[in-house]
């Protein structure tokens, strides 16, 4: 009698589903100051990846809770503190600056508060000063511009000028494409960096930057900057004598539309454009575009929606262990808008696709042109030990 008791309550105790765990997310983007609109288009993306895939959760439970970083080291320091020590985030995501990634580097290593980061792309974060709790699905600065160096190479340009915010992603970007395109026999004639914060007239820059007599103007600008100064470029008519190339944010998905013409014959790299031609990416194009009044989803939107993805999948893998969660984000791998993505075990850095594309713009509006995709694009270890 004994025995058959005990046998059914191990028998109804293996019927119910494992106790259900409430994960708190911490959404830390700027939501004010120069990088606002891409805080908005990354939590945009967020969310549409909760309502496409949150159904992997079973019993689990997803809270969001959201701050603004204002772009700024310090107030996202505090703002990220209270966010797991007073609040109980078990898991923060976002961070669009490099700068603000640096600064919060230390706090989620030594609190191991894992960190899924949607833009940032300081390349230390992933180098010298990896961490075992930060995951990248975005990018890192190098792996966007490197690519640059040998195709523009290969296309007989011999000499090029830098152009960047100044600081630590406008170095890193122009580093890694100087250090590419000088390998391939091209060489860097001139460089500038004007200031992230307050630079609204870029016409010295790009007089100088055309007096220099260079066959191509790499440059690194994102948000309001990079329309400014697309806008800028095109109404100082350098493009005959100095034709622009970036890092693909300077004509990103998210403002193309306000630069137009201005954005016409552009030729940029970036893992992201809206015309790759997959069955995830029209899944998440038509959702994005329903949802945001027929909004074009932009690589920021695609970091935010796989950054939830990923963040689903390995609480899915956990089966409810929070202390299982931390170790699982690593090893989520999937086929997404951008093509396939999956982390590198040695870095915690995005191995993706890279796209090179020009812009053409025709009947009001523009489309981005696919004219190279390298596969694969994985960094080097860069001095990180796990
Ligand atoms: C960065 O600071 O890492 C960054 C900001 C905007 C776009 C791309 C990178």
């Amino acid at each position: 009698m004994k025995r058959t008791l005990i046998a059914t309550s191990i028998a109804a105790l293996l019927a119910l589903p494992a106790s259900a765990a409430e994960y708190k997310v911490g959404v830390l983007l700027p939501f004010s100051g120069v990088y606002a609109g891409l805080g908005a288009h990354i939590e945009n993306g967020f969310k549409l990846g909760l309502e496409h895939f949150g159904d992997k959760l079973g019993t689990d439970t997803i809270t969001m809770l959201r701050d603004d970083t204002e772009a700024n080291p310090g107030a996202t320091l505090a703002k990220a503190k209270k966010m797991v020590l007073a609040d109980k985030a078990d898991v923060l995501t976002g961070i669009v600056s490099s700068a603000v990634l640096g600064g919060l580097r230390d706090f989620v290593h030594s609190s191991k508060t894992p960190l899924v980061v949607s833009n940032a792309g300081n390349d230390a974060a992933t180098g010298e000063r990896c961490s075992p709790y930060i995951t990248r699905v975005s990018f890192s600065n190098g792996s966007i511009t490197r690519v640059m160096g040998p195709w523009l190479a290969e296309q007989g340009v011999k000499t090029a000028y830098l152009m960047a915010p100044d600081y630590a992603a406008g170095h890193q970007m122009m580093d890694a494409f100087r250090a590419t395109f000088e390998a391939a026999g091209g060489k860097v004639i001139g460089e500038a960096y004007p200031p992230l914060k307050g630079t609204k007239d870029y016409g010295p820059y790009i007089s100088k930057a055309k007096a220099s007599g260079a066959e191509a103007l790499m440059t690194f600008f994102a948000g309001g900057a990079a329309i400014n100064f697309v806008k800028q470029y095109a109404e100082f008519g350098a493009a005959k004598d100095l034709p622009l190339y970036g890092a693909g944010f300077l004509t990103s998905a998210a403002y193309v539309h306000v630069q137009g013409a201005a954005a016409d014959g552009v030729i940029a790299s970036l893992h992201y454009v809206p015309t790759i031609d997959n069955a995830e990416n029209k899944r998440f194009q038509e959702g994005y575009q329903a949802a945001y009044e027929g909004k074009l989803g932009s690589e920021f939107a695609v970091a935010g929606y796989d950054s939830a993805r990923l963040i689903i999948e390995a609480i899915a893998a956990a089966g409810g262990d929070k202390a299982k969660f931390k170790g699982e984000l690593a090893k989520v791998s999937f086929n997404g808008p951008r093509g396939p993505l999956k982390i590198d075990p040695a870095t915690h850095n995005v191995i993706q696709n890279m796209y090179i594309f020009r812009n053409e713009f025709a009947d009001g509006k523009v489309t981005q042109n696919v004219l190279a995709t390298i596969e694969g694009v994985q960094d080097e270890v860069n001095g990180c030990k796990m």
